[in-house]
Order: C-alpha cells, then sequence, then structure tokens
C-alpha cells in the first residue's frame, strides 16, 4: 500500500546512505520539483547539501529574489546565487534553432555548475529534479525522442558527479502532494512548472533583450489576472510567448507595426497530455488590454487553441 508518507522515509533513507558524509550539490531552476528535491534533501541530509540557483537571464518577473527568500530564509537551505545572465545570452547570440537552443542552455547549465563544484570542493553527488515524464520524453525509455530535457542524463564524461534524482519515479501531481507532507508552503507547491530552459523557449527563434523584456513582462500581467480571476489553480500552466512575427495595427492616430504575443494556458495531470484552458473571455480581454496597453512593441493578442497532443505545451 503505497503512500507519501512511505515515500518520504525510504527516500530520506536511501539519500542518507547513498550519500554517507559526503557533499550534495543541487541546481535550483525556481521550478517546484528542484525546490522538491531541496526540501528533501535539506531533510535528509542538512549542510551536506549546497544548492546553486543559476540566474540564467531567463527566469519569470522576480523569480530570483522569491526563490532566495522562500527557499534559503524560510526552510534555510544554503543557497549560493549566480548571476550568469551574459554568459548564457552570449552563448545564445545567434542561435534560433529550438534545439540547439535547449542544448546549449542545459550544457551552460551544467558548466556553471561544474565551475562552482570546483570552487566548492569535495562535491560527489548531484541532485536532480527530474519526473518521470522528463524520463518517458528524453527518449530515455522509449526510442523516440520529443524534445531534449536539460535536466535528464547527458551530463560530459569529465564531470566527477554520481548523480542524485528522487524524484524520477513521480508525476508532477505526485512531486506537488510531496512537497506539501514536506510543510512546503502553497505558493511554493502550486507554482506552475516551468521548464529549465525557461523564457528561452517562449522566445521563439533567437533570444534578444527585447524580447526577453516582452514575454517577461506580459507574463507577469497574464499570472497577475489569472490570480485575479481565482484561476490559478484551476489552469495547470499558462504564459505567453513570443512568435516573433509583427503585424500591422493602429494605436491613437497612428499605424504601429509591432509584436504578437500568444497566450497559452493548458489544464493537465502530468504534463504528458494536456487541454487547452477555457479562460472565459472577459478575463481574456482584460489580459489583452493590459498586455497590449502595458507591454511596449506588443499590438496584438492571440489565445492558443490547440491541445497536446497534437501540440506541444510549449511552443519550443
Ligand atoms: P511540452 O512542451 O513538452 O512540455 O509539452 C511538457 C511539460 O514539460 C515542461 N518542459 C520542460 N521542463 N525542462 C524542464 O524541466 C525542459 O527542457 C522542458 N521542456 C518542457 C513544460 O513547461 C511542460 O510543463
Amino acid at each position: 500500500n503505497w503512500s507519501m508518507d512511505d515515500f518520504i522515509d525510504l527516500q530520506i533513507a536511501k539519500i542518507r546512505e547513498t550519500v554517507g558524509d559526503k557533499k550534495v550539490l543541487l541546481g535550483l531552476s525556481g521550478g517546484v520539483d528542484s525546490s522538491v528535491v531541496g526540501v528533501l534533501l535539506h531533510k535528509a541530509i542538512g549542510d551536506q547539501l549546497t544548492s546553486i540557483f543559476v540566474d540564467h537571464g531567463l527566469l519569470r518577473k522576480n523569480e530570483a529574489d522569491q526563490v532566495m527568500e522562500m527557499l534559503g530564509g524560510k526552510f534555510g537551505l544554503n543557497i549560493i546565487k549566480v548571476d550568469a545572465q551574459e554568459r548564457f545570452l552570449g552563448k545564445l547570440e545567434g542561435i534560433s534553432d529550438p534545439e540547439t537552443k535547449r542544448k546549449t542552455i542545459g550544457n551552460e547549465f551544467i558548466r556553471v555548475f561544474d565551475d562552482e563544484a570546483t570552487k566548492l570542493k569535495g562535491i560527489d553527488f548531484l541532485a536532480q529534479g527530474t519526473l518521470y515524464t522528463d524520463v518517458i520524453e528524453s527518449g530515455t525509455e522509449t526510442a523516440q525522442t520529443i524534445k531534449s530535457h536539460h535536466n535528464v542524463g547527458g551530463l560530459p564524461d569529465d564531470m566527477q558527479f554520481s548523480l542524485i534524482e528522487p524524484l524520477r519515479t513521480l508525476f508532477k501531481d505526485e512531486v506537488r502532494e510531496l512537497g506539501e507532507k514536506m510543510g512546503m508552503s502553497d505558493e511554493l507547491v502550486w507554482r506552475q512548472p516551468f521548464p529549465g530552459p525557461g523564457l528561452g523557449i517562449r522566445v521563439l527563434g533567437e533570444i534578444t533583450e527585447e524580447k526577453l523584456t516582452i514575454v517577461r513582462d506580459s507574463d507577469l500581467i497574464l499570472r497577475e489576472e489569472i490570480k485575479k480571476a481565482g484561476l490559478d489553480r484551476e489552469i495547470w500552466q499558462y504564459f505567453t510567448v513570443l512568435p516573433g512575427i509583427k503585424s500591422v495595427g493602429v494605436m491613437g492616430d497612428g499605424r504601429t507595426y509591432d509584436y504578437t504575443v500568444g497566450i497559452r494556458g493548458v489544464t493537465s495531470i502530468d504534463g504528458m497530455t494536456a487541454d487547452f484552458a477555457r479562460i472565459p473571455w472577459d478575463v481574456l480581454q482584460n489580459i489583452s488590454v493590459r498586455i497590449v496597453n502595458e507591454v511596449a512593441h506588443v499590438n496584438r493578442i492571440v489565445y492558443d487553441i490547440t491541445s497536446k497532443p497534437p501540440s506541444t505545451i510549449e511552443w519550443e
């Protein structure tokens, strides 16, 4: 009779046995998965865990501060924050192919870790928030790769870490249950999933500062309005994307030629399949008006009405 309490006890025992008196490094991404891994590991091995939070410049608005306050402050995790915005944006310059972008971000992420780990000395393990869904979709257990998820496998040969992936058998809803059981706040546990490559795969094609700002600012407005409408738990994941197309509009007396922002909202259990969310027209209208008024260089908003399959949740 499988229960979450058993799972926690079992994982804590397993982690302690595996780790012994050695040290573990964890990459906090700002998402639910790595946060839950962080709290679980902290429970199991306390200060033998050092977490690194990389600000790769592809995070949501205010995300870095929130992570530091909640996980560092409230839960007492030892977190090193790395400001690597320029490093990542430099690497991504000129790259527009989705898979190349993912791999570039993923590889750079691992490099940043390597640099930090070298500074820390004596780290033997690398913990990751890999879920069952990631395992399946990265082709580890099926022949076909749908998208390469950067948080699964693929560590370079010259890295000396062993992997710890305590969530590898869980689906997203189970990860949330686990977080709740460990006393994590609703705010942490009910964060919508956020991909490792972050806003980097929501700016379609080549990433620029201007495009990142549009996605980041429109995403904040979307989140505010969804919360205000009381839909933040109903809709599994919601975000904006920048397809990179410009179209003609009219504002005041003038013609505009500016960007289109896409809104994506889906209901799902585990992210493997998804249905587009039936967001009420009035809520969509508020979002649309606010984004066009408040975010520079946007003159059109579209809503994505495809489900998964045939689409994926993210646009890249
Ligand atoms: P897709 O777009 O494949 O997304 O339907 C399914 C779920 O996975 C998230 N996602 C990722 N998560 N690393 C992650 O940790 C990734 O590279 C990645 N790509 C997609 C996506 O946000 C959705 O929740």
